[in-house]
């Protein structure tokens, strides 16, 4: 797992954002095991993108006409004409993990912190071996934000990569090292100790 801090305007976001090759670099690498993002085109990004990133974005990027469990089982519905029932059923555990309740309702009523949980289980929905969290913490009270950095650290543990843009002590204490964005460039690259 690794944090990464700095600023506002420092370039965070825009960091995560070409890390999952949503926008394109004009200069250096992007690598993810043998798979280089950076030469890849467009199209190849996205599907790249779609089988191995999971995305919690700042703004969450919620689609307001549909409900709270379709948001969550959309990344499902690019890839398949029917969604599988152990997929529907992973939606529903996870709104159950994050405690988001009314399922069925729309997502246009939810408070930020509920729907940075919508967007985290709509993230984690297709167990991606990436995780690109963009202040996924920023929106919770300490108790869900402590289930959020709970979550990241066991996901982490697990072989998956986490990378999160986060102005959270608690969140950034997991991580095995920091990185310090100033200026849209990175300036420091700090070993972090592990919380054990
Ligand atoms: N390395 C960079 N190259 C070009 N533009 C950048 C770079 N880093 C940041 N920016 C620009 O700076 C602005 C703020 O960046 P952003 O990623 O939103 O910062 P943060 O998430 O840290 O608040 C954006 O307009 C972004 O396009
Ligand atoms: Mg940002």
């Amino acid at each position: 797992m690794v944090a990464v801090v700095g600023p506002s305007g420092s370039g965070k976001t825009t960091l995560i954002h070409a890390l999952a090759g949503i926008v394109s670099v004009s200069a250096g690498e992007i690598r993810f095991g043998e798979t280089v993002i950076s030469r890849l085109n467009e199209t190849q990004r996205d599907a790249w993108r779609h089988a191995a990133c999971g995305m919690i974005f700042q703004d969450f990027r919620l689609i307001e006409e549909l409900d709270i469990f379709s948001n969550v089982i959309l990344p499902a519905t690019f890839s398949k004409v029917r969604v599988p029932s152990d997929l529907k059923r992973r939606a529903l555990e996870l709104l159950e993990k994050f405690q988001v309740p009314h399922r069925s309702g729309s997502v246009s009523g939810l408070s930020r912190g509920q729907r940075q949980r919508v967007a985290l289980a709509r993230a984690l929905l297709m167990d991606p071996p990436i995780i690109l969290a963009d202040e996924p913490t920023a929106s919770l009270d300490p108790e869900n934000g402590d289930r959020i950095a709970h979550e990241f650290d066991r996901l982490a543990r697990s072989g998956k990569v986490v990378i999160c843009v986060t102005h959270d002590e608690r969140l950034a204490a997991y991580a095995s090292s920091v990185l310090t964005m100033h200026d849209g460039r990175l300036i420091d690259v700090n070993p972090h100790r592990k919380v054990s």
